[in-house]
């Protein structure tokens, strides 16, 4: 299977680097030749857009507005053109000839291979298609298939969203340090604080509300933080948060 990533920059060679492990073969389109430096070796090549075009997905990896110069020369494409740049509508790029799209939100974990990938694909893509988009797309982390209408929403909770849980741990480590703890202590542990209260709520798939019953003994030290993170309307807070990035992302999708 080949697979092609038009834009090799943040975004671009992270999936260039992961789809590796599933691609026997994985073509680059770069403007910029130092961002190629790292990729003079199997199974990469560097091409052109021509031969781009020849292979069976292409991931579209430019800045929104670097878009529409590289649609129309992938005019009647007849592949499955993966695009993650956003905003860009799977309508949009089927005005191109391009009818079988996937159109993906991922997330900065892909970094990690622990990202989340919201898919929403056009009319054309066939069931087969679609596994290899997904098969392709685990190699980078949870793939999710949702309605295209919920993009705004997804860009908000999972797009957005890694920046409002660092600023989350950002006020862990500076209560840890007014605590007394040093940087480097308070680091690992309310980084594995966060993975492992994500874990359990991802393998148990109960309700968070559960756990903090659980975790919530009375007249503890537990329910006494709750009480304080209810004053301080932390929970109002952070559905502003998302609210705000939501009512961002309508707007950018013209809504
Ligand atoms: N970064 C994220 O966390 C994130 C998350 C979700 C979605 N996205 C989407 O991913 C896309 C890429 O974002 P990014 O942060 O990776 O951007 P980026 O670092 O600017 O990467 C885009 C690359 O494509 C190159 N390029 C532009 N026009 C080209 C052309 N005609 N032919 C070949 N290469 C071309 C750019 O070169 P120049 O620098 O010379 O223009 C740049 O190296 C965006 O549409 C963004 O919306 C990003």
């Amino acid at each position: 299977m080949k697979v092609s990533v038009i834009g090799v920059g943040n975004m671009g060679s992270i999936f260039a680097e992961k789809l590796s492990e599933k691609a026997e073969k994985v073509l680059l389109v770069e403007k910029v030749p130092e961002k190629l430096a790292r990729f003079k070796r199997e199974p990469f090549e560097i091409v052109d857009i021509e031969t781009a075009k020849l292979s069976d997905y292409i991931v579209l990896a430019v800045k929104p507005q670097d878009a529409s110069s590289i649609l129309e020369k992938l005019k009647g494409y007849s592949g499955v053109l993966i695009s993650i740049v956003a905003g860009l509508k799977i309508s949009t790029i089927e005005e191109y000839g391009i009818l079988k799209v996937a159109r993906v939100m991922p997330n900065v974990g892909v970094r990690v291979k622990e990202g989340v990938l919201a898919v929403s694909y056009s009319e054309k893509v066939r069931s087969e298609e679609k596994e290899g988009v997904k098969s392709l797309l685990e190699s980078l982390g949870l793939v999710v298939e949702i309605e295209e209408k919920h993009f705004p929403a997804i860009t908000a909770l999972t797009g957005s969203g890694p920046a409002f849980v660092f600023v989350m741990t950002e006020a862990f480590l500076d209560a840890a340090l007014k605590m007394g703890l040093s940087f480097e202590v308070a680091r690992d542990l309310v980084y594995k604080l966060f993975e492992g209260s994500a874990r359990l709520l991802f393998e148990t798939k109960e309700h968070p509300a559960v756990w903090k019953h659980r975790v919530t003994s009375p007249a503890g030290t537990t329910i006494e933080g709750i009480v304080a993170m209810e004053k301080s309307a932390v929970r109002g807070g952070i559905i502003e948060s998302l609210l705000a990035s939501h009512r961002k992302a309508l707007e950018l999708e013209g809504k």
